[in-house]
């Protein structure tokens, strides 16, 4: 569905991202697992369209889209629920995922209702400004934007960042949910229980290089991985 073959991302002079490859299946989830500054942004910005890709292909569903703008990728149906969440805060909640319906264009979206059978807690607050919301309630409505494309991979990139631990259950749920709709999911994250509960494969980063890859179900017994994300 997602196969990325030496993809090599720079700012400016800078590469940090290195001659990275990985692939994603329909209903698989890859976890990219990395410290801070390891590239893992950079590597799914660089997919979704809103870095330039120095070189590399980029083939979602037979195409290249190395380099095609972040517009065209959304409506081919590759969704990135970017890690800081960027929403505009004075939307509402509706507003925020009509807007979002839009950029499909071609394709069959999701509808609103569908979205808050997803997050039934947005449905509560539907004229809410998105600026308002809580920061658990916000990261519900950036993944809703993101699913109301009707993606077939979705690229989340960090969804347990700042939430409570309370609401990390629900997010294996939800994630759960997407893969078994037949969405091929990558997921960066450095929460390895998230990982662990709903990736099939896993693929460590390390400044901007994969230093290991394999079934998530070796990554958690690789002491390595252990010690740098179990502690
Ligand atoms: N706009 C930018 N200009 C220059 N360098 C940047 C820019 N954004 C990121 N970088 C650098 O690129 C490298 C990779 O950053 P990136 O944000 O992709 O890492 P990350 O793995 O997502 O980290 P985190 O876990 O903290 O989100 C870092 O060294 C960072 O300083
Ligand atoms: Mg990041």
């Amino acid at each position: 569905m997602l196969q990325v073959t030496n993809l090599r991302v720079a700012y400016g002079p800078v590469e940090v991202v290195h001659d990275l490859s990985l692939s994603i299946e329909a209903g698989g989830v890859l976890a990219i697992l990395g410290a801070n500054g390891a590239g893992k942004t950079s590597c799914v910005e660089a997919i979704a369209g809103l870095l330039p890709v120095a070189q590399g292909k980029v083939i979602f569903n037979g195409a290249d889209i190395a380099g095609r703008p972040a517009s065209d990728i959304v409506r081919k149906g590759l969704a990135l629920v970017p890690q800081l969440r960027e929403l505009f805060p004075n939307f509402g909640v509706e507003e925020t995922l009509e807007a979002a319906m839009g950029a499909a264009v071609d394709r069959q979206s999701l509808t609103i209702e569908e979205i808050f059978d997803y997050f039934p807690v947005l449905a509560e607050r539907r004229k809410q400004l998105a600026g308002s919301l809580s920061g658990g309630e916000q990261q519900m409505l950036t993944i809703g934007r993101a699913l109301i494309t009707n993606p077939k991979v979705m690229l989340l990139d960090e969804p347990s960042a700042g939430l409570a631990v309370g609401i990390v259950r629900g997010l294996i749920d939800i994630i759960k949910r997407i893969q078994a709709s037949g969405v091929g999911v990558l997921l960066v994250e450095q929460n390895l229980e998230i990982a662990q509960a709903v990736a099939d494969t896993c693929l460590v980063l390390a400044t901007g290089r994969t230093v290991w890859e394999g079934p998530m179900s070796e990554a958690i017994h690789m002491e390595e991985i252990r010690e740098a994300y179990f502690a």
